[in-house]
């Protein structure tokens, strides 16, 4: 076979055909990565909504994003090394550049010309410390989200993987009722109060604003933050991988959690939280005992994430009972599903207030 023939089937291919479904079929950001995790130098591995993404460094710096897969024989690029602007596999040494195009491959014949062929490239942005990538289909915002990190404030970062969906995370985020159990004498203890929560439908998805809350009594991060203050606490949905968490307790302090869920497949998901804590003079005592507590939370909430997706995996499907401290998750699956089938919102949004005991 000369280098003719060998040629003719890959010119016609300049992109692969074969691709895998994206685990939630909506265009979006998606958070792939945290920028210091991406040293010049070294490629990353990560799955982004499913789907095999290497990440590397330009020599500028700058982020690409590539589909993870060798167009020559499918091993993972990933698994290559950058070599100034380009990356090249480990298996035979081809490179790509930043928009996925070959631009070199080592053992080529003299007569034959670089295969036209190239692996997907995603536009892949790096804002506030993250590194966010859009797979590339029409109708994601033109910019990723921006979440700065204030000066006043003491912030942390936790990363951890969930082997449970996107929106039972989002959920687990916007459910009150389970922290008094979950989470008792560190977050919350028995319920004790009727308290008040006021659902909003907004343009991006759900807000909820639990009212009449006070630290009072409480014996957890509550009590030592607020002292019998007035809390105010606002919990926060963006569709379709975003939760925005804002405490305010007194007339001074404020606590506030952005975590962005990365589903990896179905039942895997990546959760990137940042958290900032303003506190006055005493900011970065207390933001290392919010960490310390939000460790312990969050690893109390894997544990339980993990076992609800490990059932609802083996039984098949999910069988949820609500009550009416579940309607905030329940709103939140509604606008999580329509914003998923391109028909959120669809109509004028609603609210509706909510008694139940906290
Ligand atoms: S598999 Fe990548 S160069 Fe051969
Ligand atoms: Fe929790």
């Amino acid at each position: 076979m000369n280098a003719e023939t060998l040629e003719l089937p890959i010119r016609d291919t300049r992109i692969a055909e074969l691709s895998v479904k994206q685990v939630l079929p909506t265009p979006a950001w998606f958070l792939a990565a945290r920028g210091d995790e991406l040293p010049r130098g070294a490629p990353l591995a990560r799955a982004v909504n499913g789907v095999p993404v290497v990440l590397y460094r330009d020599s500028t710096g700058r982020v690409a994003a590539l589909e993870d897969r060798c167009p020559h024989k499918n091993v993972a690029l990933s698994l290559g090394r950058v070599r100034g602007d380009t990356l090249q596999c480990w298996y035979h040494g081809w490179r790509f550049n930043r928009i996925g195009v070959v631009v070199d491959v080592p053992c080529h014949s003299p007569t034959e010309k670089i295969p036209a062929c190239a692996v997907r490239a995603f536009p892949a942005v790096e804002r506030d410390e993250w590194i966010w990538v859009t797979l590339g289909a029409d109708g994601a915002p033109a910019e990723p989200p921006s979440y700065p990190r204030d000066d006043a404030y003491g912030w942390f970062e936790l990363q951890n993987v969930i082997h449970a969906p996107v929106d039972l995370i989002l959920e687990n985020g916007l459910d009150c009722s389970h922290t008094g159990f979950a989470h008792e004498g560190l977050f919350r203890s028995a319920p004790r109060d009727d308290i008040r929560a006021r659902i909003e439908e907004t343009a991006t998805g759900v807000r909820v604003e639990t009212l009449d809350e006070h630290s009072a009594g409480a014996k957890d991060v509550r009590s030592v933050l607020g002292r019998r203050q007035q809390i105010r606490h606002v919990d926060e949905v963006i569709l379709p991988h975003t939760l925005r968490v804002d405490y305010w307790i007194g007339d001074h302090a404020h606590v506030v959690t952005i975590l962005v869920a990365t589903p990896e497949d179905e039942f895997r998901t990546r959760v990137y939280t940042r958290m900032g804590v303003r506190y006055g003079w005493l900011t970065p005592l207390v933001t290392r005992y919010v960490r310390w507590v939000t460790q312990k939370v969050v690893a109390q909430d894997i544990a339980i994430l993990n076992s609800q997706g490990e059932r609802i995996r083996r039984y098949g499907r999910r069988e949820f009972r609500n009550v009416t401290a579940d309607l905030p998750a329940a709103w939140m699956q509604r606008a999580f599903r329509g914003f998923l089938d391109g028909r959120y919102p669809s109509g004028p949004l609603r609210t509706r207030e909510i008694t139940y005991k906290l």
